[in-house]
């Protein structure tokens, strides 16, 4: 084999490593199971809680089994994302007709200072709100933990009674066994939110 010949098989293959490594980086060798990657993620995504309802019990994640349902965390006081999910959430439930009445709304305070039980009781009594929705909250801790186990983000904004809280927008379909189905996105509106979960009934 002559010089120049091994020069030039050598020059091929580190351009083959070279081309091999950018294609790597841009990704167009995704690695087996890459494409299941957000449904792990996803699976991450819910767990065990201890909370108190609008009526003062104490709970835990076990009000999930036997039924669908879509957990949202928001608070009362919110004037624009938690009004406008709660009535997307009651149109939606009334259009699944009488697949809606095996779903029920689960609404988790990330304001815990204000949102009380009874707070939480005359918010949900709104009928504009999704019929039977179960309200939660508790103790600042108890709230963090729950909102960690569901990868929701929430922060104070402000001060002064009329203070804001930031919070995650996405809700969440749970399956009768409490185990994450998917994200339902803010702002989808009632006709795909009815869609996304008669799909993840079927
Ligand atoms: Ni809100």
């Amino acid at each position: 084999m002559s010089r120049r010949s091994i020069i030039l098989i050598a020059a091929c293959l580190v351009g083959a490593v070279l081309l091999g490594a950018t294609a790597w980086k841009a990704g167009v060798f995704q690695p087996a199971g890459a494409a299941q990657g957000a449904t792990r993620g996803a699976a991450l995504v819910g767990g065990p809680f201890k909370l108190v309802d609008q009526d003062g019990r104490a709970v835990d994640q076990s009000i999930l089994d036997g039924k669908w349902s879509v957990v949202f965390f928001g608070f009362t006081y919110c004037p624009d994302v938690c009004p406008t999910t709660m009535q997307t959430l009651a149109a939606a439930k009334q259009q699944l007709g009488p697949k809606g009445d095996k779903l029920q709304v689960v609404f988790v305070s990330v304001d815990p200072e204000r949102d009380t039980p009874a707070q939480l009781k005359t918010y949900l009594s709104n009928e504009i709100y999704p019929k039977g929705t179960i309200g939660l909250t508790g103790t600042p801790e108890q709230v963090a933990a729950a909102a960690k186990a569901y990868r929701v983000y929430y922060r104070k904004n402000g001060e002064g009674e009329g203070y804001l809280v930031d919070h995650s927008t996405a809700a969440y379909l749970m399956d009768p066994k409490g185990k994450f189905a998917r994200v339902l996105p803010f702002g989808i509106g009632p006709d795909e939110t009815a869609r996304q979960i008669a799909d993840a009934m079927r």
